[in-house]
């Protein structure tokens, strides 16, 4: 953050070359804080500095997104006195402040994007929108056709409303254990937790393989994170914009 030379900045915010950079800085199609500027060793404040190419501007803020397979006993937030936190697993990336799109418990580990894009976060999360999430679940006890119904069908778990319908995708199931796929598009605090509950089963395990167009990378190990590719971010941002 702070102050960068005037070409790398270009290059950095619209993917053109040096050379390219300083030609169009030489032939006056650059502005700064509305002056032209033909030496592109000066140096802009990349946050504050308004930038123009052929009368176009450039944003000045960089947005990050960050895909992040989280691993437990960290805390899905910004800051916290006693866990570490899901932000400092990636603070070697960037200095940006970022923050996680949406919780996920301390023992829950799996896909969890963090972005400093409050637009895409909103969106994201907006029970509106309908973002289907896929978790991995390890349960106690033997899951049958009556569990699938009853996730189908909306589970009371103590809200105003029943849970919107859920989609149970049997992977295992044993008399001690089962392994199921979850598709939730709600968020409620501990959801998957209460929905297993009140059926009278416990949750053993929970991982976050997907949210919407994105899936966890199979291979990020947990703890290790890595930037959405252009094509991740687009996949997105088509849940929300309209051209
Ligand atoms: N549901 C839960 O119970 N916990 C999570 O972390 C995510 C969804």
């Amino acid at each position: 953050m702070g102050q960068m030379r005037l070409d790398k900045f270009l290059c950095d915010r619209t993917g053109c070359t040096r050379k390219e950079a300083k030609l169009y800085i030489k032939n006056g199609q650059v502005l700064v804080d509305d002056e032209r500027m033909k030496r592109p060793e000066y140096k802009i404040d990349e946050e504050k500095s308004c930038v123009f190419l052929n009368g176009k501007k450039i944003k000045g803020d960089t947005l990050v997104y960050i895909m992040l397979h989280k691993p437990k006993g960290v805390v899905s937030a910004t800051k916290d006195y006693r866990d570490e936190t899901v932000i400092d697993l990636v603070s070697h990336m960037t200095h940006k402040d970022i923050f996680p799109v949406g919780r996920l418990d301390k023992d829950t580990t799996g896909l969890l994007l963090l972005t400093n894009d409050g637009e895409m976060s909103h969106e994201l999360l907006s029970p509106k929108k309908h973002v289907d999430k896929v978790y991995e679940v390890i349960a106690s006890g033997k899951i049958t056709t009556e569990e699938q119904r009853q996730f189908e069908q909306g589970l009371d778990i103590g809200e105003k409303n029943l849970t919107k319908p859920a989609i149970l995708d049997i992977v295992e199931a044993a008399d001690t254990e089962s392994k199921v796929l979850v598709t939730i598009r709600e968020g409620k605090f501990h959801q998957i937790k209460r929905m297993f509950h009140k059926v009278g089963m416990d949750v053993l395990e929970l991982k976050r393989i997907s949210m919407g167009p994105l899936l966890l990378d199979d291979s990020l190990q947990e703890g290790e994170a890595r930037f959405l590719t252009k094509e991740e971010i687009k996949q997105l941002k088509e849940l929300y914009v309209r051209e």
